[in-house]
Order: C-alpha cells, then sequence, then structure tokens
C-alpha cells in the first residue's frame, strides 16, 4: 500500500473557483484504492457554504513558529465519497469572501502559512505519505520546506514529491526580500538556481526545482511550456527538466456530468436518443432566460472565467459581426470587469438572442452544456480545459483554438473523412475564429445528418478519468517503487 497525499487549494465539493477544484477533487477517487491510500490537504476557509463547513469535525490544534509569530493551526477532517480530507484551519489566513484575494504579498504570505502547515500537521494526524503531491503555485513551497527544513527529522525522511502544473501564468512571484522575510528560508534559497528570478522569488519555481517529478495537465502543454511563448519565464528551467516532466491529460467526473441522469437539466437525454430529446433542453433554456424561444436556433455557449487566457480579446473583435448571424450566444461566467460590461451590453442590444449571466452557478452551466449546439473557447492559451470535455459529453460541439489541452482533446472537424468531435482553428486571430465558427453554423444549418454524426462522435470520446488516473499511478510507482 502506498501513501498519496495531495496538497491544494480547492477540491469540489468543498469550495471551486476553477478546473483546479475538479480535478483535485476528483482524481483521487479514480486512483485505485486496493493500492493507493490517498488523502488531500486544504484550507479550511470560511467562505465555503455552510453545510461544507457543517460536514467536517475538528481534530486537534497546535501552534506553529510562522513569519516571526506562533500561529494557531487547526486540524479538521472531513470524508468525501471515500476519500479522507484534511483541512488547515486559521481564520487570520483562511477568512475573507473567496478563496484568493488581489493583496499579492499576503497572497504569498497565506499559502506560504498553508504549506508549512499542510507538512507540520502530518506527524499529528499521524498519516506519513510516501508520495506528496502538489498543485499549482499555493503549494510549490512544499518541495522546498520538505527537502530542506522537514529532512532532518525521521517522519519526513525519503517523502518524494510531485509538482503539477495547472497554470503557469500564476508563479507567486514577489519581491525576495519580503518573501524571504515570510517564509523564513535563508538566504541560500534565493540564487537564481533556486527560487530567485529576474530579481524576484518565484514560489511555483522553487516546486518545480525541488520536486522529484513534474506534471501537467496536457501532452501538448508539456511541450509548449518549455517554448519561450508559453514558458512565462520558467521555459528555460522547464526544458533542462524535460526529463522528468510529463504532460497528463485531465478527466472529468463520468458521474457528476452525465446527460442521462443530470438532475439539474429539462430533459435528460443520451447516445441514441439526442436527436429528439436534446433540444428540449434548448427550448427550456430560451424560455428561463427570455431568448427567442426557437429550436432551430443555433445557439452558442460559453461557460468561463472571463479573461484573457480565454480568448475574450478576440470575441470583443467580432462580437458585434457574429451577432448578426443566425446565432443565439449564453455567456455564463465572472471575470475582467470589461468582459463582464461587454455581455450585459450585447445583452441589451441583441435582447432576445444574447444572454449574459455574470455570475457562478453550477446548475446553469449543466444546463448550458446540455442545451447549447456548439461551446466557443478560444483561449490564448489552456493548459487543459475541462469545459470542451463537459461540452462533448453532452453532445455539444467545441469550438476552440487548437492550443493546449484543447488541441489534445477536440479533433477538428475533417469533411473529407466525416471525422472529428468540434471545430478548431490555429492562429490566435479573431477572423479565423469567426470563420470557424460560421463553418459551424453552415453545417448546422445546411447539412444536420453530418452534424449529428459529429455529435454522435463526441457523446462517444472517453474522458473520464480513467485512462489518465492510469497514468498517475504508473508515475508514483516509479517515484517511490
Ligand atoms: P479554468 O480552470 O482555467 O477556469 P477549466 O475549463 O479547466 O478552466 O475549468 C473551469 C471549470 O469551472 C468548469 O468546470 C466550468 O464549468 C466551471 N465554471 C467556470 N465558470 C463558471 C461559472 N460562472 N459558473 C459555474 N461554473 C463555472
Ligand atoms: C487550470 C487551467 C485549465 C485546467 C485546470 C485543471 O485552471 O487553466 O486549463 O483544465 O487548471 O487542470
Amino acid at each position: 500500500m502506498k501513501n498519496i497525499l495531495y496538497i491544494a487549494s480547492e477540491a469540489v465539493p468543498y469550495i471551486k473557483t476553477g478546473g483546479l477544484a475538479d480535478v483535485v477533487g476528483t482524481l483521487p477517487r479514480y486512483i485505485d484504492k486496493r493500492y493507493y491510500d490517498v488523502r488531500v490537504v486544504m484550507p479550511r476557509y470560511t467562505s465555503m457554504t455552510q453545510e461544507m463547513k457543517d460536514s467536517l469535525t475538528y481534530v486537534t490544534n497546535f501552534y506553529m513558529d510562522f513569519h516571526w509569530k506562533r500561529e494557531y493551526v487547526g486540524i479538521f477532517e472531513g470524508e468525501n465519497e471515500g476519500i479522507k480530507y484534511y483541512f488547515v484551519d486559521c481564520e487570520d489566513y483562511f477568512a475573507g469572501w473567496s478563496p484568493y484575494g488581489t493583496d499579492v504579498p499576503f497572497e504569498i504570505e497565506k499559502f506560504s502559512f498553508f504549506a508549512k502547515a499542510a507538512l507540520s500537521i502530518l506527524p499529528v494526524v499521524n498519516f506519513r505519505p510516501d508520495i506528496i503531491h502538489c498543485h499549482d503555485w499555493q503549494t510549490g513551497l512544499v518541495p522546498v520546506y520538505l527537502k530542506e527544513r522537514f529532512q532532518g527529522s525521521e517522519f519526513f525522511r525519503g517523502i518524494k514529491a510531485v509538482m503539477t502544473i495547472h497554470n503557469l501564468k500564476f508563479q507567486g512571484r514577489w519581491n525576495k526580500d519580503t518573501v524571504r522575510d515570510i517564509t523564513g528560508l535563508p538566504g541560500y534559497f534565493f540564487t537564481p538556481d533556486k527560487l530567485e528570478i529576474f530579481g524576484d522569488a518565484d514560489l511555483l519555481k522553487g516546486g518545480i526545482i525541488y520536486a522529484d517529478a513534474i506534471t501537467t495537465v496536457s501532452e501538448t502543454y508539456a511541450k509548449e511550456i518549455q517554448m519561450e511563448f508559453y514558458g512565462e519565464g520558467l521555459d528555460g528551467l522547464l526544458r533542462a527538466r524535460s526529463g522528468d516532466l510529463r504532460g497528463i491529460v485531465n478527466g472529468i467526473d463520468y458521474e457528476e456530468f452525465n446527460p442521462e441522469t443530470d438532475r439539474f437539466i429539462a430533459q435528460r437525454f443520451n447516445q441514441v436518443n439526442f436527436r429528439k430529446e436534446k433540444v428540449k433542453n434548448k427550448t427550456a433554456l430560451q424560455k428561463e432566460l427570455s431568448l427567442t424561444v426557437d429550436e432551430k436556433r443555433f445557439m452558442i455557449g460559453i461557460v468561463s472565467r472571463l479573461t484573457d487566457q480565454k480568448g475574450f480579446d478576440l470575441i470583443a473583435r467580432v462580437l458585434d459581426e457574429l451577432c448578426h448571424d443566425e446565432v443565439q450566444i449564453v455567456v455564463l461566467g465572472t471575470g475582467t470587469e470589461q468582459y463582464e460590461n461587454m455581455f450585459r451590453h450585447f445583452a441589451w442590444k441583441y435582447a432576445g438572442e444574447v444572454s449574459a449571466n455574470i455570475f457562478y452557478s453550477e446548475e446553469l452551466s449543466h444546463k448550458i452544456y446540455a442545451s447549447a449546439d456548439a461551446f466557443l473557447m478560444p483561449s490564448l492559451f489552456e493548459p487543459c480545459g475541462l469545459s470542451q470535455l463537459m461540452a462533448m459529453r453532452y453532445g455539444t460541439l467545441p469550438i476552440v483554438r487548437q492550443t493546449g489541452g484543447l488541441k489534445d482533446t477536440v479533433e477538428p472537424y475533417n469533411r473529407f473523412q466525416s471525422a472529428g468531435t468540434g471545430f478548431g482553428f490555429l492562429n490566435y486571430n479573431a477572423h479565423e475564429m469567426l470563420r470557424t465558427i460560421r463553418d459551424a453554423e453552415a453545417l448546422y444549418y445546411d447539412n444536420r445528418r453530418e452534424w449529428n454524426k459529429m455529435v454522435d462522435r463526441a457523446m462517444q470520446v472517453d474522458y473520464s478519468w480513467s485512462v489518465s488516473a492510469k497514468k498517475y499511478q504508473e508515475m508514483y510507482d516509479w517515484l517511490a517503487p
């Protein structure tokens, strides 16, 4: 039996701001329980729902030296679908309306505290992992602390660390002196071969350097981040460590996202009856969102963080043009004010055809995945992307820019071979995107038989976790034979 510990800043069902939570909350359930005991450590945020907070039980507390003070560390535990969770409690750091804030030095302090606390609770709860699996910059210091400070004690000696990059854009970078002061790490660590980068300190870089293996969430992104354009300043380091870097594509929870059993959607459907049944979701959603009710109208869905990463500057460039086509656009998302207001404006200008839902709603997200004909995701970069997988599962064809995980998971339509599970374009160019959307429209309106065959193929592809979970297991076995 191998003990594996995930350390992460979010996980479903406890708290979610993006795909990271889906992955951390779902993947452990697909790791073979006969051979691996996987547990998760995350913060106990005050912003979790009361229901989630009530589901946890208090274990104990202690005080830990951190940032020139003795800081309270509470431990709670919980269980979800057979997976044990530990929660680090400390209201000095985990209070507030959402897990993350905008004050960078405070965020760095928060997650430095979390990294140290997550390791410190292990002897207390008496769980000694063989492998600690870290996720994103918030846990970048875990391998650093593990290899240096904690290595001195018998309990921690020999524990291996994995660093998974879900998004290289965010690294936890701030000036060296402040980070040194916060983390309590000696000056030795703040050189360019360790945490330093262009004069600053970088937590994710530390994690990458001190981890025994590095992964990211698709094969293409694993290659891309070794190039300057996608490397965010770490491409050189990632090239140097390419032997320890692998890309393992994400899956989605096939029980949670299942058009046959989905509790949120108006009409359940499956691969056999989608031709007749899926459209009932579209008309129900049109009614719900006060759109023109017309089952023939081509509906494009967007469920996303509204940020530059997701290609919204391309959409901004051609949205007016697109709205003159025979289309309806349904957006669900929050993010940059500029994009939030852009969609509000278009929903006003094209009332009945554009619906802007500027909030977070699991329920509405499922309804959009089930109702739309196509799903738009023209990302500038995309480590993996889960939304396109959810869309395909509901027979909604993704229109994507072929980058990162979008390239690996969506096969672009090929009219000559009657192949493909979506539509793709290569260059980050608004009119190339528009042309691709229009190809999709044309196929939908003029050749429904071909369209439906594509829906059939998209619903058939298997992006459940079963395949990728095995790849993680192989890595765990290689690290700790
Ligand atoms: P990222 O993690 O970069 O935001 P992913 O595609 O990996 O992108 O994951 C996004 C996840 O967040 C999906 O599960 C998607 O359905 C969900 N999501 C994004 N915005 C919203 C929203 N406003 N309401 C509900 N779910 C959302
Ligand atoms: C990040 C990426 C997204 C990926 C998710 C889960 O948020 O932006 O592409 O799917 O992490 O790995």
